[in-house]
């Protein structure tokens, strides 16, 4: 049942009652035509010499992505959860983008504050406008809420220096705030995020200026020299449990932030690989940490990902499972494929 009194954003965490959700549409979806050291710093490199300009992705791979996002969101709607969709059919080779399957990466909720991405690859500049506008739009209708769109300013085109150097092991400098969403992961009044090759200092900053009032990012120290989105790396399941890939993150990093005090904190303990078929082009095979909590007692997992579905329910969590292999491969998994808009949260406001 959708409960009209909540406001149209509202959510504060991963795992309390998911009410409402956008799930995205693949479109015509292609390559991201990045500069190719922003590639090169991210992409499995095994898979960087596809990433060319206005190149899309195979026909029939984006036919069965659509296929499971569709499936994926009517199984959200069963589920009682309310669902929006970006408009089908748009054609990104046509604006040189990438695709509308990948909403996380781009927004983020935090209680009625919906937050827009400074994103660092310039052919992601439109996708927010092009697949979520009218998303927005309506969500805008409810004046509980609030809508942080991208300022013009961010757009500058200023984040490789022209010489090459480096002067942090991200591939960005700091010259206008670049963040991806998906590089922040919210635990109530604490957001974890990541410094990564999309995500700087000053994107941070944005970020912290941008929450309600009361709520504080933190930075968790991660070892990925390839960091981009923090949503493979740390999985809170519910309240008090969080899985974490131990290949990128420490306990003890963890365990210096102090929102995870008590927590019982379990490392993924299968060393995933890449299926052949589709391949992974844009992520590493740790997606099995990209699920979506419906709320905290049950958590959607990729249908064939039988391992990961056992050990979830070992550690007392139900699993939904549901086909993604085709959206895996042109970047993400349950996670990157939605936003909670709504979330029934425990924190008090
Ligand atoms: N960079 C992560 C990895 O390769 C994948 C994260 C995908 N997340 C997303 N929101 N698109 O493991």
């Amino acid at each position: 049942m959708i409960n009209h009194s909540l406001p149209s954003v509202q959510a504060d965490d991963e795992w309390s009652p998911l009410r409402s959700v956008i799930v995205g549409r693949a479109g015509r979806a292609c390559f991201p035509n990045a500069p190719t050291a922003m590639i090169e710093a991210t992409m499995p490199s095994h898979h960087v010499h596809n990433f060319k300009p206005r190149r899309p992705f195979d026909q029939k791979l984006i036919t069965k992505a659509e296929a499971e996002l569709d499936y994926f969101a009517a199984m959200l709607q069963a589920e009682g959860v309310q669902v929006y969709r970006p408009p089908a059919g748009v054609n990104w080779l046509d604006v040189n983008g990438y695709t509308g399957a990948m909403p996380r990466d781009g927004l983020m909720s935090v209680q009625n504050t919906l937050i827009e991405a400074c994103f660092a690859w310039s052919c992601r500049n439109h996708e927010i406008e092009i697949a979520y506008g009218t998303i927005l739009g309506e969500l805008a209708r409810d004046s509980r809420v609030t809508i942080i769109r991208r300022p013009p300013y961010t757009l500058a085109d200023s984040l490789l220096d022209e010489d090459g150097s480096k002067s942090s092991p991200w591939v960005i400098n700091n010259s206008r705030p670049a963040f991806d969403t998906a590089d922040f992961m919210r635990f109530g009044k604490t957001i974890l995020g990541q410094l990564s090759h999309v995500t700087n200092q000053a994107g941070v900053e944005y970020v912290q200026r941008s929450l309600p009032a009361g709520y504080k990012i933190e930075i968790l120290e991660v070892n990925d020299p390839h960091a981009m989105h923090i949503d493979a790396t740390i999985l809170p399941l519910r309240e008090g449990l969080l899985v974490y890939n131990p290949q990128k993150v420490t306990e003890e990093a963890l365990l210096k932030h102090e929102v995870l005090a008590n927590w019982d904190l379990r490392p993924y303990p299968f060393t995933p690989k890449e299926p052949e078929d589709p391949v992974l082009y844009m992520t590493s095979p740790y997606l099995s940490l990209n699920a979506l909590v419906l709320d905290g007692k049950r958590v959607v997992v990729e249908a064939s990902d039988q391992q990961t579905a056992k050990w979830y329910e070992s550690l007392g969590m139900k699993c939904i499972t549901c086909p993604f292999r085709h959206v895996n491969s042109i970047g993400g998994s349950f996670h990157c494929a939605t936003v909670d808009l709504v979330r029934d949260s425990t924190v008090k406001h």
